[in-house]
C-alpha cells in the first residue's frame, strides 16, 4: 500500500511541475558507480544494490529537483529507500515494489553541481523487533532449561536443576554415536535490488530584465510589480560612459549606484552593461578637444590610457556587486566587417582583446562577455563573432561567453531554427551563453500579440534545450517604457504592466511553477 501511495505522490508532485518545465536527463554513463554494488548493464541502466551510490558533476542553470525512473528487481519483503543529493541538499524517498518515478524537490544554485543517488535498507523496525523478541524468548527458554538440570552434553546436571536430574536415573548410553548432521541449507538473505532507467534534474531559466533608475521613484508600479516576476536585471543606460565618466577622469556613479544597489536589496542579480561601444561615449571621447578647444586627434597610446582608466574604475566600483558584464559591445557589421569606431580607428581590433584584459585585471572573478546583435541566426556577422572568439581565445583572452542580443522584428519567422546551431557552435567553444536583450517588435493592434508570444516561447525553448544558455534578458518589461516606443509592444506586460501572452509564454518555458 505504501509502494502505491508513494507512486501517487511521485505522480502529483511531477503533474504539479508544468510539462514544459525543463527537466534534463542526467547520461547514466556519466555517472560514477561505487564499487560492487552497482552493475551497469548493457541497455546503459545500473542494477543498484543497497550500498550502492551513483554520482557524477553536472552544469545546471537553476536546480528545483531530481527525479529518478526506478524498478524493483526482488521480491524481498525488506524496505528500500533512494537517498538524492543535489549540491548540499539531500532527501530520501523509500522505493517500493510499484515505485516507477522517485522525485525529490531539492534545490541549488546554477553552475556544476554534484548530483548523486544511493540506496540503502534501513533497518526494519518493525522486523528487528520481532527477531529481537524471538531471540530473547530462545535466550530465556534455553536459560529455563537450564535450571531445570538438563543434562548438559557430558551428563552432569548443571545449576538448580542438579537434585532433580541426580534423582532420575542417568542411562548408560554407551559410546555416543554421531549423528550425521542433516545439511541444512542456510536461507540465503534475499538480495535486494533496484534498477535506475532514468535520472533527471529539473530547472529553471533565470529571466532578467533591463530597468532604468528614470523611472525610479517616478512610477509606483516600475519597481513594486518587478521582484515578483524577474530574477535580476540589467541597468539599461546607468553605467554606459557617458553616465559614469561624463568628463575624462570624473567617475559619477550615483545613477549605477541607484539601480544596482535597489537590485541587490531586492534579491536580484545585476548583468553590467556595457563598457566598450559606439554609443553613449561622453564627448570628450569621441569628440576630444585639445587646451584650446581645438578638434584633437587621439593618438593610440592616449585612446589605451582613457580606456584603461575607465574600465578599470568602473569595474572596480561595482566590483562584488556585478558578477558579469557586456565587455565589448556590437563590434561588427552585418556583413562581417569590423565597426569603423573610434576605437577601431585609432587602437585597431585589438582593442576588444585589451577591453576584456582590462575587466578581468579589475575583477578577476566577473564572467565576461561579448554583447551583439545581428548574428544570433548565423550568417557574415556569426562567423565574424565566431572567428574573433576563436582568437581571443587562442590569445589567452579572458572571455567567458556571448550575449545574443535577440532584439527581433515579429517578422522574423522561425528564427530559433537558425538559432539552434549557432548556440551550438559558441558553446563548442567553450562559450556561455545568454538572451540579453530580448524584445519582439510586434507593432500596434492586437493581432501580433499571439504571434509574439510564440516567438518569446520558441527563444526560451531554444535557450533552455542549449545548456550553455544561462539566462534571459528582456530588454525592458513594460511596453510603457521600451527603447523601441510602447506603440511596438515588444515586451512581456502591457503599459498597463498586464501580463501579456508573451509573459505567459516565457513563464510556461523557462520555469517550473515553483
Ligand atoms: O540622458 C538624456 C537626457 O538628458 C535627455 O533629456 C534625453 C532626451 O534626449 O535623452 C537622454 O538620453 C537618452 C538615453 O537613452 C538615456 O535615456 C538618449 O537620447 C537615447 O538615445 C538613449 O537610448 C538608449 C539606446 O540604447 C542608445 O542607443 C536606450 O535607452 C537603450 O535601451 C538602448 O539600449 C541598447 C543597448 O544598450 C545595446 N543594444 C541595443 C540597445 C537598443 O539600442
Amino acid at each position: 500500500m505504501a509502494g502505491n501511495r508513494q507512486f501517487f505522490v511521485s505522480l502529483l508532485l511531477l503533474m504539479l511541475v508544468p510539462a514544459a518545465a525543463q527537466a534534463r536527463d542526467v547520461p547514466l554513463n556519466s555517472l560514477g558507480t561505487s564499487a560492487g554494488k552497482a552493475q551497469r548493464r548493457a541497455d546503459g541502466t545500473l542494477l543498484l544494490r543497497p550500498g550502492a551510490t551513483v554520482r557524477t558533476d553536472f552544469a545546471i542553470r537553476d536546480g528545483h529537483g531530481v527525479s529518478a525512473q526506478v524498478e524493483r528487481r526482488d521480491r524481498c519483503s525488506t524496505n528500500l529507500q533512494v537517498t538524492a543529493r543535489l549540491g548540499d541538499q539531500a532527501a530520501s524517498s523509500p522505493i517500493g515494489r510499484t515505485t516507477r518515478t522517485a522525485f525529490w524537490g531539492l534545490t541549488a544554485p546554477a553552475g556544476t553541481t554534484r548530483v548523486s543517488l544511493t540506496l540503502t535498507q534501513p533497518r526494519d523496525r518493525a522486523k528487528n523487533a520481532r527477531t529481537k523478541k524471538r531471540r530473547v524468548r530462545a535466550k530465556t527458554r534455553g536459560a529455563r532449561t537450564k535450571a531445570r538440570g538438563k543434562p548438559n552434553a557430558r551428563g552432569k546436571a548443571k545449576g538448580r536443576g542438579k537434585a532433580k536430574a541426580a534423582r532420575r536415573p542417568v542411562r548408560s548410553r554407551g559410546p555416543r554415536r554421531k549423528r550425521p548432521r542433516r545439511k541444512v541449507a542456510a536461507a540465503r538473505p534475499c538480495q535486494a535490488s533496484v534498477l535506475l532507467k532514468g535520472l533527471t534534474v529539473l530547472e529553471r531559466l533565470p529571466v532578467n530584465a533591463a530597468m532604468t533608475a528614470a523611472h525610479f521613484g517616478q512610477d509606483p508600479f516600475y519597481q513594486a510589480l518587478f521582484p515578483q516576476h524577474f530574477d535580476g536585471l540589467t541597468p539599461e543606460n546607468e553605467l554606459k560612459w557617458e553616465s559614469t565618466e561624463p568628463q575624462q577622469g570624473q567617475f559619477t556613479f550615483e545613477a549605477g549606484d541607484r539601480v544596482v544597489n535597489w537590485a541587490i536589496a531586492n534579491g536580484e542579480y545585476v548583468r553590467g552593461h556595457v563598457l566598450v561601444w559606439d554609443f553613449q561615449n561622453s564627448d570628450y571621447v569621441t569628440n576630444p578637444k585639445d587646451f584650446y578647444l581645438l578638434q584633437h586627434h587621439w593618438k593610440r597610446a592616449e585612446l589605451i590610457a582613457v580606456m584603461q582608466e575607465h574600465i578599470l574604475n568602473v569595474v572596480a566600483h561595482f566590483r562584488g556587486r556585478i558578477p558579469e558584464w557586456d565587455v565589448v559591445n556590437e563590434a561588427f557589421n552585418d556583413d562581417g566587417s569590423y565597426k569603423n569606431n573610434v576605437w577601431y580607428q585609432v587602437i585597431g581590433p585589438e582593442y576588444i582583446a585589451l577591453a576584456f584584459r582590462l575587466a578581468h585585471q579589475a575583477d578577476p572573478q566577473a564572467k565576461l562577455f561579448y554583447n551583439d546583435l545581428g548574428y544570433e541566426a548565423g550568417g557574415p556577422h556569426t562567423q565574424a563573432v565566431l572567428n574573433m572568439v576563436r582568437s581571443l581565445r587562442e590569445q589567452g583572452v579572458p572571455i567567458d561567453g556571448v550575449g545574443l542580443e535577440s532584439h527581433f522584428d515579429i517578422s522574423a519567422g522561425p528564427v530559433t531554427d537558425r538559432m539552434r546551431p549557432v548556440m551550438q557552435a559558441f558553446a563548442d567553444l567553450g562559450m556561455a551563453e545568454e538572451i540579453t536583450e530580448l524584445d519582439v517588435n510586434a507593432g500596434p493592434g492586437t493581432d501580433k500579440l499571439a504571434a509574439e508570444a510564440e516567438l518569446y516561447r520558441q527563444v526560451a525553448r531554444a535557450c533552455l534545450e542549449q545548456i550553455a544558455c544561462q539566462r534571459i534578458t528582456t530588454w525592458g518589461y513594460t511596453d510603457r517604457y521600451s527603447w523601441l516606443g510602447s506603440d511596438r509592444q515588444g515586451l512581456p506586460f502591457d503599459v498597463n504592466y498586464q501580463p501579456k501572452p508573451a509573459w505567459q509564454a516565457l513563464q510556461s518555458e523557462a520555469r517550473p511553477g515553483i
